[in-house]
């Protein structure tokens, strides 16, 4: 990768016109503005635009923050490879990389641990706001509405050019949504709340919060404990995707990050993005036995079936590397609990897939969330859940994003252009009566 900003330049002519241009190439790319210069002349045409759906080819930032490179299967936050941070590193550190470039020196890191540990609490309305959801709630729905409502508690977050205030939200965000998140999962088992323990690590105070009973002290599983904070560091970023792109454009509008983050989390939700983790595990579900994986495959060429959950990525052409990691840390995992019922399952789609003529030529491998499942089921957490242990990892990342962008000089409001295919312009003619709908209305008011 280079961070070096390397120009050469793109010939083009335009065979409308027959008019040469000369468009720069600024690190591998040109600019879309760029292309407004090239114009037949004609007094409606604004020149051309470039039409990108669902941003298959367009780099909408420079971001020094994560690294991918889909074909090799690498991915670097701030130049350190994955696979040493997930064996070596802290999500906390992870955290404090992402957002200040650096790793921390031990006073900055145990600042950082203070600060987050003294700020996991939340207000007391918070819990009756998430007790007024039904016992059924989706977590996520959950965890959305509750991080958007965080922004009413704080109205200084407003405040987004101000440094200082931007430290404290972002500190309250990581603090928290661990403890809004386990609320969330109370609330869904239809347990007491558990208040944070500032005496344990960011992971061991989730995973008290989430599963203390009656003892004075939640002592975690380390296994479990160690598993999760790599996963929450693999999560921990991923670049410009979907909801990263969402935070980012919500953001651009200088709105507060609580509702910013809010948009990611909403994002996050979707089956095809961070959902994927939950509809892997009800696939497999479904599939129900080893013998009917060759069926289900089937299926899923042929296009009646769903997609094969937890495969494919718009960016990894090769094996995600999270992926790798996540398959490793369940076999560590499984060698304590005990090897889960379905795993036999995943591991016979990956081999049916990964031989199939259609996945290979459409270079089509496990991503992230194809083994995170079995890991998350065999510390009991249910289905429902997995989604927000994704968001609460995605936190970090998001909010370094979200910093990026606000002090990109580059940025403004994100705004994409249309090419509009609707009618021209006709003249309006009413085809309903008015006054019988105002008067429909009128009668509901009454009742
Ligand atoms: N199962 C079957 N076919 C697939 C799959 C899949 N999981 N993914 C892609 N394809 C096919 C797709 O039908 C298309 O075939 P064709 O060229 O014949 O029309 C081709 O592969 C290209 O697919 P695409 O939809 O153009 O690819 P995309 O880059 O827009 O989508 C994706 C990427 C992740 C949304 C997609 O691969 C997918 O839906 N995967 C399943 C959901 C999933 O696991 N999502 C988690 C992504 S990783 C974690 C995260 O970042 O959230």
């Amino acid at each position: 990768m280079t961070t070096q900003a390397t120009t050469t330049a793109l010939d083009v002519t335009d065979a409308r016109t027959g008019k040469a241009y000369n468009l720069p190439i600024t690190d591998g790319a040109i600019r879309a503005n760029d292309l407004k210069k090239i114009s037949t002349g004609e007094e409606d045409d604004p020149g051309l635009l470039s039409y990108d759906p669902a941003f298959l080819n367009t780099a909408s930032c420079r971001s020094s923050i994560t690294f991918i490179d889909g074909d090799k299967g690498i991915l670097r936050y701030r130049g350190y490879p994955i696979e040493q941070l997930a064996e070596e590193s802290t999500f906390l550190e992870v955290a404090w990389l992402l957002r200040h470039g650096e790793l921390p020196n031990q006073k900055e890191y145990d600042e950082f641990v203070h600060d987050i540990t003294y700020h996991t609490y939340v207000h007391e309305n918070m819990r009756k706001f998430l007790e007024g959801f039904r016992y059924d709630a989706h977590p996520m729905a959950m965890l959305n509405s509750a991080v958007a409502a965080l922004s009413s508690f704080y109205p200084s977050s407003r405040n987004i050019m101000d440094p200082v205030e931007r430290n404290i939200s972002i500190i309250r965000l990581v603090a928290k949504v661990p403890t809004i998140a386990a609320f969330c999962y109370r609330h869904l088992k239809g347990l007491p709340f558990v208040y944070p323990d500032n005496d344990l690590s960011y992971v061991d105070n989730f995973l008290s919060m989430v599963a203390r009973m009656t003892e004075p002290q939640y002592q975690a599983n380390p296994i479990f404990s160690k598993a999760l904070e790599i996963l929450f560091i693999l999560h921990a970023d991923h670049e410009q995707n979907c909801s990263t792109s969402a935070v980012r454009a919500v953001g651009s509008s200088h709105v507060d990050p609580f509702s910013a983050m809010s948009a990611g989390i909403a994002a996050l939700f979707g089956p095809l993005h961070g959902g994927a983790n939950e509809q892997v595990l009800r696939m497999i579900e479904e599939i129900g036995h080893v013998k009917n994986v060759p069926q289900f495959i089937e299926s899923v060429k042929s296009g009646k079936g769903s997609r094969l959950m937890g495969f494919g990525h718009r960016v990894y052409k090769s094996y995600d590397p999270r992926a790798k990691i996540v398959k490793r840390l369940a076999d560590q995992v499984f060698e304590v609990v005990g090897v889960d019922k379905d795993l036999e399952i995943a591991l016979e789609l990956e081999r049916v897939a990964l031989s199939d003529e259609y996945f290979i030529s459409r270079k089509l491998y496990p991503n992230v969330d194809f083994y995170t499942g079995l890991i998350y089921r065999s510390m009991a957490f249910p289905t429902d859940f997995f989604t927000v242990l994704f968001a609460i990892a995605r936190t970090a990342g998001w909010l370094a994003q979200w910093e990026e962008m606000l002090l990109d000089k580059e940025q403004k409001i994100a705004r994409p252009r249309q090419i509009y295919i609707g009618p021209d312009e006709r003249p309006y003619k009413r085809s309903i009566d008015h006054g019988h709908a105002v008067g429909q209305q009128k009668d509901a008011l009454r009742q």
